[in-house]
């Protein structure tokens, strides 16, 4: 087993790579399986989920090549021969709905594990199968497996209940072969909903209005393949934006699209942070003491969920109360157990966590519960007095690629270190 191991309080300084979108990528890989041909995604983030997601098309009969130190993944979805995909792989990750999508556009049949992935509250997947019913396929959950099926599937008015990324990307995975149109109202609006519409066009696909809420898919016959470059990821960027103003450092996020930060680089700056834009960076340091705020999460271009547990850890260090209102998740506080062993003062009430402020962190043995609280409890560690252990760094590996490495560029006495079970 591994653990991080942080001796904290040591100012971020430099400059750091962001790599590609974690949650383009898991969505850009099973879209491939669309193509009649190959298709060479590059930009990739490192990712563990990137891998079983590869892993999972080989399983079903496809062939993937990462090139280029794993940043580029080489796609033939043409041999494909069974639309059954591995239970344990696709268990592993939420991300394994969309094999749902792109198998039952491609072939009109899927069979894959009930999702898993990042365990906070209740994560249904009805809007999903009520949409691919919609299209008129049927859908069967039963033994831990969705099975979705359709002689053909037509174009269908649907209107999601809640914006939901994975629903409207899975929609338009099912929708390009569908007979006639299909619109999507009331559809997620992030970057990374667009880069998959982006990819599938590229390919060939009739896809417009993605970035609104209203999303048109005019069915095709066939993809090809083709070449594409995935997004820079807005969350990794966050992160080590929230770490310079953590660490009263002052680091540069390099490789990215500013207007994709303008949620967190607006709370920064009310915080008293300076953000400095330029064309594919932001520069993050802090204009004396932080000031708390308040942050309430909603979709894109609102303050993303998943940036919403470090934001709360960097508002316990402010100098006066925020609130923060997480409105995507019915229960995405769970970290805040873990966070209060390194001294956080956070108060859930419902939807709500409130903090005082003033908190000086001090280094504990901690574990992660999932994929973005790990993150959090790395910068409490970062900032944290004394020495912080962190468990569970297998959430980690799922959406950070090279986390310690980039960290020491940037001076933090950070390490994994390798303890008995
Ligand atoms: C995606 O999850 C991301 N995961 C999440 O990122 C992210 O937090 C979330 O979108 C919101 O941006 C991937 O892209 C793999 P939703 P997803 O469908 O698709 C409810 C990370 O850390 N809902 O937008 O599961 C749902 O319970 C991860 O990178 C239904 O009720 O999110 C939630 O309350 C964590 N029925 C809300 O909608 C459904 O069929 C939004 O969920 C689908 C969703």
């Amino acid at each position: 087993m591994e653990h991080i191991v942080i001796n904290g309080q040591q100012p971020l300084v430099g400059k750091v790579q962001i790599g590609g979108a974690k949650n383009a990528a898991v969505a850009i890989v099973p879209a491939a399986i669309a193509a009649n041909g190959i298709c060479i995604i590059e930009n990739l983030p490192d990712i563990k989920d990137v891998q079983n997601l590869a892993a999972s098309i080989e399983k079903l009969g496809g062939k993937c090549r990462f090139l280029d130190e794993g940043k580029t993944l080489e796609v033939d979805a043409s041999c494909i021969t069974t639309h059954v995909a591995d239970y344990d792989l696709c268990a592993k990750m939420r991300s394994s709905y969309y094999l749902l999508g792109a198998l039952l556009g491609r072939f009109g049949k899927a069979e894959v594990s009930m999702p898993g992935g990042c365990d906070f509250g209740y994560r249904p997947i009805d809007y999903h199968i009520k949409g691919f019913e919609a299209m008129g396929a049927k859908c069967v959950l039963e033994h831990g497996w969705v099975k979705v099926s359709a002689e053909k599937l037509t174009g269908a008015n649907i209107y999601l209940d809640f914006p939901s990324v994975g629903a409207t990307i899975n929609l338009m995975l099912a929708a390009v072969f569908a007979e006639g149109t299909t619109k999507i109202e009331n559809a997620a609006r992030e970057p990374h909903v667009v880069d998959t519409a982006n990819f599938l066009n590229m390919m060939g696909a009739k896809i417009s209005g993605a970035g609104t809420d209203i999303i048109r898919i005019n069915g095709v016959n066939e993809l090809g393949g083709g070449r594409y470059t995935i997004i820079p990821d807005p969350i990794e960027a966050g992160t080590y934006m929230i770490a310079a103003a953590i660490t009263n450092g002052d680091i540069t996020v390099e490789n990215i699209i500013p207007k994709h930060m303008d949620h967190l680089t607006a709370k920064l700056r009310d915080m008293n942070c300076q953000v400095e834009e330029g064309e594919d960076s932001l520069r993050v340091y802090r204009n004396g003491d932080l000031k708390g705020c308040d942050v309430k999460t909603s979709g894109y271009p609102g303050f993303p969920t998943d940036l919403q547990p470090q934001m709360a850890t960097l508002l316990c260090t402010a100098c006066g109360a925020s609130v923060v209102t997480e409105t995507v998740f019915n229960n995405r506080f769970q970290y805040i157990n873990e966070l209060k062993r390194l001294g956080a003062n956070l108060k859930v009430e419902g939807r709500t966590a409130v903090t005082k402020g003033n908190c000086t962190f001090t280094g504990a043995q901690v574990a992660a519960t999932d994929l973005r609280s790990g993150a959090t409890l790395v910068l409490a560690g970062l900032a944290a007095k004394g020495e912080t252990t962190i468990g569970n760094i297998f959430h980690l590996d799922r959406g950070y690629e090279n986390l310690e490495s980039k960290l020491r560029a940037l001076g933090a006495d950070i390490k994994r270190v390798v303890v008995e079970e």
